[in-house]
């Protein structure tokens, strides 16, 4: 048995910010920006647009795309790591907004790459046949982890919200390769603000902090390679691949990843222009574009790839 993806959906908050907005907020301009990540604007949640609402709004959205009510749901698993609560987990508070009430729900922390082991799990689920038909979620709002006095992280992220409906299908093809690197995890980090020595007000440490061009250079030497690691373990030639869906962190990253995989740009498509890096998310809204678009049809191939906090990385390789 395998996954096949019936339906997807995305989800992000109504006001967006641009560049010239974070300007007067820190010492940046639009230029450096556009320049050094390919950011115009991000989504930022306001009040009521929770992570939770993000990920039902992007949840309805993928089972009108599957055609499927949410009574259908036996499985539920939403990659986040900008939860509002830490108890009950956002896929709960997801079961109760659609009413699915048949789905075993749990969330799942993996930085930018939760959304692909979001999907490595369900895909190991459905398999089993222990479940038929999952919701995988990737919601963030990372402007609540975000220091807005920052400006080396502040002009990267964004909220949103993608999902994907799956499927046991008796035929059909996924293959995944994931690593993690947990003696690198310094590099990005963000501390819970529920340690006892941070007393009431939080610290410094309880917003996303990160090492640039560290988690740059990460990047663009772990991701071609992940993905040459999953093309030859399939036994797929690159030129195969019609789409690279890859987690949305820098336009810089994705033109270097397809560069040194010696891959056509056009086949790595971007939005990150319009929501900056919204880690689970990325992967996930990036795909709901382009179905929308009329631009992925059955039977192609995809390999999406995700990296980030933890260290953590991987691809997976998908047949639409
Ligand atoms: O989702 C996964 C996690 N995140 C990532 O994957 C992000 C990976 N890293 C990056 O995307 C890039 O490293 C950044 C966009 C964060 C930074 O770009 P960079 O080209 O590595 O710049 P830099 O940190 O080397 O800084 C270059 C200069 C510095 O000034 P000096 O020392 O050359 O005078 C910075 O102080 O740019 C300065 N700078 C800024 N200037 C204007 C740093 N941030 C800003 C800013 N506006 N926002």
């Amino acid at each position: 048995m395998i996954g096949k993806i019936l339906g997807t959906g995305s989800c992000v908050p109504a006001q967006s910010w641009d560049n010239n907005k974070l300007s007067e907020m820190v010492d940046t301009n639009d230029e450096w920006i556009r320049e050094r990540t390919g950011i115009v604007t991000r989504h930022v949640a306001q009040s009521g647009e929770s992570t939770a609402a993000l990920a039902a709004g992007a949840a309805r959205a993928a089972l009108e795309n599957a055609g499927l009510g949410a009574e259908a749901l036996d499985l539920i698993i939403v990659a986040t790591v900008s939860p509002e609560n830490l108890v009950p987990c956002t896929a709960c508070q997801v079961q109760e907004a659609l009413g699915a009430g048949a789905a075993t729900c749990f969330d799942l922390n993996g930085a930018c790459t939760g959304f692909l082991l979001a999907m490595n799990t369900a895909q190991a689920y459905l398999a089993q046949g222990i479940y038929r038909t999952a919701l995988i979620v990737g919601a963030e709002c990372l402007s609540n982890l975000t220091d807005w006095k920052d400006r080396s992280t502040c002009i990267l992220f964004g909220d949103g919200a993608g999902a994907a409906v799956l499927q046991a299908q008796p035929k059909g093809r996924y293959a995944q390769v994931t690593h993690s690197e947990g003696d690198r995890g310094a590099v990005l980090t963000c501390a819970s603000r529920n340690r006892r020595e941070f007393g009431e007000t939080g610290g410094p440490e309880t917003f996303l902090r990160m090492d640039g061009g560290e988690v740059f250079k990460f990047a663009v030497s772990r991701v071609p390679r992940v993905i040459a690691e999953l093309l030859e373990k399939e036994a797929v030639a690159l030129e195969e691949i019609d789409y690279f869906v890859l987690h949305q962190a820098n336009a810089r990253i994705v033109a270097a990843v397809a560069k040194r995989l010696g891959g056509d740009p056009e086949r790595f498509p971007l939005n990150i222009a319009e929501y900056g890096n919204t880690s689970s998310a990325s992967i996930p809204i990036l795909l709901d574009e382009l179905n929308r678009a009329g631009k992925l049809r059955r039977g192609m191939k995809l390999i999406l790839a995700g990296f980030g906090g933890g260290l953590s990385y991987g691809a997976s390789l998908i047949v639409w």
